[in-house]
């Protein structure tokens, strides 16, 4: 199986992606790290480790990473995810110790450790991710990939043209951008399209499971606040697109293309713009998703849900 390592800020769609990622036989789930993002670093810390007890998941290390983006304050999103960063269900379970150590030191001990490269998968903003390739590039050979939910081909839902991930930490964005690794963009031009639909709603909560309802749950919760705030008739899980390009890359099309932040912009900053047809002399630096499988995606969900049930 491919070594992972998800750094998230959960969150509902993380939820699910962190569910993803442990319970498909096609990842080995080294480590999760946490970032502030969704809400402050101590709710996604708390939320990750939820999320894996829940699940049944042990023996997979969680760290705490950064708190705050690199410049600037943190904006967390309590408008979607609610005062926990996780509002919705019950989520009352013993939650075992995080690891001591700071997550971008777990991370580069677990890529030292790794016998094969691994792939990177953040879900939040990235300033752990940032911050590991300023602080340990002689780690960076042993990345495989770093796969990200952020950013959009089109425009945002933070501003205008800014999605959360990048807006909340723009300046990590750019370095992750420009550090020369294989990276793979997912952003909301795709992940709209993978909506938590009535029926899928309906189909976790038909697992008859603890599991299957809290996910039922977290759903509902997430399509109260997406329509709420952007009219949207179901919600987008975003972040578990990330995870089921690892798994499967013939679920979400990508063209490589050049994409650079906007660090400046009086309007736009946070923005990524994609050079999708070529217009300027930058190389491309990153796969940039721009087509789903949603049927074939939710499949892979809703079966490493079940997986990771009780795991
Ligand atoms: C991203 O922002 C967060 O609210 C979600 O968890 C996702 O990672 C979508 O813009
Ligand atoms: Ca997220």
């Amino acid at each position: 199986a491919r070594p992972v390592i998800v750094d998230c800020d959960p969150g509902h769609d993380d939820a699910l992606a962190l569910l993803l990622a442990a319970g498909d036989p096609r990842l080995r789930l080294l480590g999760v790290t946490t970032v502030a993002g969704n809400q402050t670093l101590e709710k996604t810390t708390r939320n990750a480790l939820r999320i894996l007890a829940l699940a049944g998941i042990t023996g997979v290390p969680v760290a705490a990473g950064c708190d705050r983006p690199l410049l600037g304050d943190l904006t967390v999103a309590e408008d979607i995810h609610g005062l926990s960063g996780l509002d919705g269900p019950d989520l009352d379970v013993p939650v075992p110790e995080v690891s001591g150590v700071h997550a971008v030191e777990l991370t580069r001990r677990l890529i030292t450790g790794s016998a094969e490269p691994v792939t990177l998968i953040a879900t939040g903003p990235l300033t752990n991710v940032a911050l590991l390739l300023r602080g340990h590039p002689e780690v960076t050979s042993q990345v495989r990939r770093i796969v990200f939910m952020g950013g959009s081909t089109e425009r945002g839902n933070t501003t205008p043209y800014g999605e959360f991930n990048i807006v909340t930490d723009p300046e990590a964005a750019d370095i992750v951008l420009r550090s020369g690794l294989p990276i793979t963009m997912i952003g909301l031009n795709v992940t709209h399209r993978a909506l938590a639909t009535t029926e899928i709603i309906a189909e976790f909560h038909a697992m008859g499971t603890r599991l299957g309802g809290i996910c039922a749950e977290l759903m509902t919760y997430f399509a109260s606040t997406y329509h709420r705030v952007f009219g949207f008739e179901h919600p987008p899980v975003h972040d578990p697109v990330a995870v089921a390009r690892v798994i499967d890359p013939s679920i979400v099309r990508t063209v490589a293309a050049p994409v650079a932040v906007e660090l400046s912009g009086a309007l736009t900053r946070g923005a990524t713009v994609v050079d999708l047809h070529r217009r300027t002399a930058r190389s491309p630096n990153a796969d940039v998703a721009v087509d789903l499988d949603v049927d074939a995606f939710w499949r892979l969900l809703m079966t490493a849900v079940r997986n990771a049930d009780g795991a």
